[in-house]
């Protein structure tokens, strides 16, 4: 796979190359870059006098566009240009705005400049173009995109009408806490982003605000993927616990998390991963997905998972605990546990909730789940028992936790709140 995208950059240059030369025949300026193999070309000195001839068409963003760019972003900037088509690929579609390197006049001059790190195929434009070309071409692609919410600068990367996804090395989240080399950030257009250290898929915190500022893009060694909202929810207070645990005949088992893939369009955001135990046999897979939820009283979020278990596999424990730091539970707790081997075993409350101690204040835990998944707990915490194994069989299994951080609560909060979550 790996390979193939390598493969890439040239196999579209060359078609982009055949596309330029059928295209300029006339000696007017085109960047030498574009037709290296044609004796005829002019050379950057010629091209550079060319352009101070007054008798000159004046080369505007546009002008530029068309000749440079629009082979592979398309005239109308939707990434699908011949080029791209050709190759069965797509470029940055400028119309969903969504750039991963940051969607300021800066930034976006900084891509045409240096082009994408990586095994991108946008190419580098430091050679064929002049600086005040780079900047017109800029000021163009930003004429394409949709307006950024709010205003941006540098290396800051907003987020338009579509979720955005961006990796890197994340600083600490709290003081003293870990810093994780592999971190990513899933951001939405309601202003919340959902930060996750990448190495076991754990869900690190949960801010409201702006994006991210991508400090380490001339920097690629140290620098550091900035999340810029405030962190609202931050569960294990900054190096928290694996979410999931293998429960067999009692004993829990340590289970890491490997991501396949993340997914981040107009109507999903999440990511795929699979759960595999010391040995590296995979005893399920997951796909948990990420919403922001419009409630009445703010700060609210979904997380929601949809497992199949492995044929080779024990029963699966998530870790509600892990959610709020461990505070005391002060609703919802079964009164009636049922011992199940080493475990007790409860019902989750009929309405769903759920209410944990968090610092000054409390955390409300709304809980849809299959009629099979059951509360367990042990001395820690509260935990969630996903049964996704039957014997021989292959069983799937879902539920859903929406968090909800409130400073006081009630019976009446919670119905409330139920009814805002049914709509
Ligand atoms: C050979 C094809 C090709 C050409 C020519 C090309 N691009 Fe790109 N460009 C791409 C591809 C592909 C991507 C997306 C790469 C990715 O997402 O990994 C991209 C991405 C971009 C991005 C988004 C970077 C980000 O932050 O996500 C900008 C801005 C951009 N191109 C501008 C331009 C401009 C301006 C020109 C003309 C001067 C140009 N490109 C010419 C293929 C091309």
């Amino acid at each position: 796979m790996k390979h193939s995208i390598r493969t890439w950059p040239r196999l579209a240059l060359a078609a982009l190359g055949a596309l330029a030369a059928a295209s300029c025949g006339s000696a007017e300026k085109a960047p030498a870059a574009e037709r290296p193999q044609e004796p005829a070309a002019p050379t950057v000195t010629e091209v550079v006098m060319m352009s101070d001839d007054e008798d000159e068409p004046v080369h505007d963003g546009k002008w530029l566009y068309e000749r440079n760019c629009a082979g592979c972003h398309n005239t109308n900037g939707d990434g699908q240009g011949p080029t791209m088509v050709q190759l069965g690929l797509k470029a940055r579609d400028f119309k969903q705005g969504g750039f991963a390197f940051g969607n300021t006049r800066e930034a976006i001059y900084r891509t045409i400049t240096a082009g994408m790190p990586g095994s991108s195929v946008m190419p580098s434009f430091k050679v064929s173009l002049e600086e005040d070309e780079r900047w017109m071409l800029a000021d163009f692609v930003l004429t394409l995109c949709p307006a950024p919410e709010e205003p941006a600068s540098g290396t800051r990367i907003a987020i338009g009408a579509h979720p955005q996804i961006a990796r890197g090395l994340l600083p600490a989240v709290a003081d003293g806490k870990p810093q994780w080399p592999r971190g990513i950030l899933l951001g939405t257009p309601e202003g919340v982003t959902f930060e996750y250290r990448v190495d076991d898929v754990r869900l690190l915190a949960v801010r409201q605000g702006e994006f991210a500022d991508r400090t380490d893009w001339n920097d690629r060694g140290g620098g550091e993927l900035v999340p810029l909202g405030k962190a609202f929810y931050v569960p294990g207070g900054g190096d928290p616990k694996p979410a999931f645990t293998a429960m067999h005949f009692g004993n829990e088992r340590p289970l890491s998390a490997r991501l396949k893939t993340t997914l981040a369009t107009r109507d999903a955001l999440g990511l795929d991963y699979e759960l595999v135990d010391k040995r590296g046999t995979r005893l399920a897979t997951v796909e948990e997905r990420l919403r922001v939820e419009a409630l009445s009283i703010g700060g609210a979020f979904t997380r929601s998972f949809a497992i199949r278990g492995d044929l080779e596999s024990a029963n699966l424990v998530f870790d509600l605990g892990a959610t709020h730091g461990g505070g005391a539970w002060v609703r919802g707790e079964p009164t009636a546990w049922q011992q199940a081997g080493e475990v007790l075993r409860g019902a989750i409350p009929a309405d769903g909730w759920l209410v944990g101690k968090r610092g000054d204040g409390f955390e409300l835990l709304h809980v849809v789940a299959d009629k099979n998944v059951k509360l367990v707990r042990d001395a820690a915490s509260l935990h969630l028992f996903v049964p996704v194994f039957a014997g021989a069989e292959q069983v799937s299994a879902s539920f859903a936790v929406t968090v909800i951080g409130a400073s006081e609560w009630s019976e009446e909060l919670l119905a409330t709140l139920g009814k805002e979550l049914a709509r």
